[in-house]
């Protein structure tokens, strides 16, 4: 993981050479219609605000919960004792990226969601109230964690979500097997690079997906190579690099390959 001054120089020069965030000079109507409809609109949805409400009360929330913590590979590697809104605080993607994403899901339609990285269900929400007809597989291996999310879907009337409990390297195996089509994945549990490649992959060779957002692509060298490997690998046809957050996409229409920086 990078210091906070290394991040900070590489946040900088991301601000610096990144396209404005305007849509000014940018070729690719794909890109100009994601900056123009999703990333630009500033619509104040229904759903942010319940949503936030569950954010703020984990955030006050000072209940100690055990949480398995997930190394690289299989198996839990210890047990930790962790407080609710400590976990809160460090986990959950800020609501500028969370409800980027809610935009994304609406904006794109896509039939099936996944999202390795459930958390307390905060970015699982906005997906889900995109639109109520499309399922959303969230996957999540701390049971306590996950118990808490679920009461957070419960507490929303969500009925789309599908919590899938447990190590992904034995859940998502399993899913996989059973899926021919999912074409939206959001990417936020281990950032580490070896099975951020491999989860990439997994869903490259068995699902067909169209958009994959990678979480935190400069958090740390070993992420920053994870996402050179995925923008460059031969299917992806476009990458879109909003620094905290990393997009790509898949689509036979977007003929030539091409990558973008853009300020957000
Ligand atoms: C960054 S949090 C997800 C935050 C959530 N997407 C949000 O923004 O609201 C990542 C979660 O992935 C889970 N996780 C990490 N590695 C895992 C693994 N190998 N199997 C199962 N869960 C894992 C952690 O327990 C943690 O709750």
């Amino acid at each position: 993981m990078y210091s906070k001054f290394q991040l900070a120089v590489k946040y900088l020069k991301y601000y610096l050479t990144a396209s404005n965030g305007k849509g000014h000079g940018i070729h690719s109507p794909f890109v100009f219609d994601f900056i123009k409809f999703v990333l630009n609109d500033a619509k104040k949805y229904d759903c942010y605000r319940p949503i936030e409400k569950l954010r703020n009360n984990l955030l006050q929330q000072s209940a100690l919960i055990k949480v398995e913590d997930f190394g690289a590979g299989s198996g839990v590697i210890k047990t930790n004792d962790r407080i609710v809104k400590k976990i809160a605080a460090s986990s959950l993607k800020p609501k500028k990226y969370a409800q980027l994403l809610y935009r994304m899901a609406k904006y794109y339609k896509p039939n099936k969601i996944v999202e390795l990285g459930t958390s307390f269900g905060i970015t699982t929400s906005y997906l889900a109230s995109a639109n109520n007809n499309t399922a959303v597989h969230s996957f999540e291996g701390a049971a306590a964690i996950a118990a808490i999310a679920q009461q957070q879907f419960d507490t929303l009337g969500l009925q789309n979500v599908h919590l899938h409990k447990g190590n992904f390297e034995d859940t998502l195996p399993a899913f996989l097997k059973n899926e021919k089509a999912v074409d939206f994945i959001f990417i936020d549990g281990n950032h580490r690079k070896q099975p951020t490649i491999e989860y990439f992959n997994s869903f490259i060779e068995n699902v067909n997906p169209v958009i994959l957002i990678f979480d935190d692509i400069h958090w740390s060298a070993e992420m920053e190579e994870a996402w050179e490997y995925i923008k460059n690998h031969k299917k992806i046809n476009l990458s879109i690099d909003l620094f905290f957050i990393g997009i790509v996409c898949i689509k036979k229409e977007l003929l030539v390959k091409q990558h973008f920086s853009i300020r957000y």
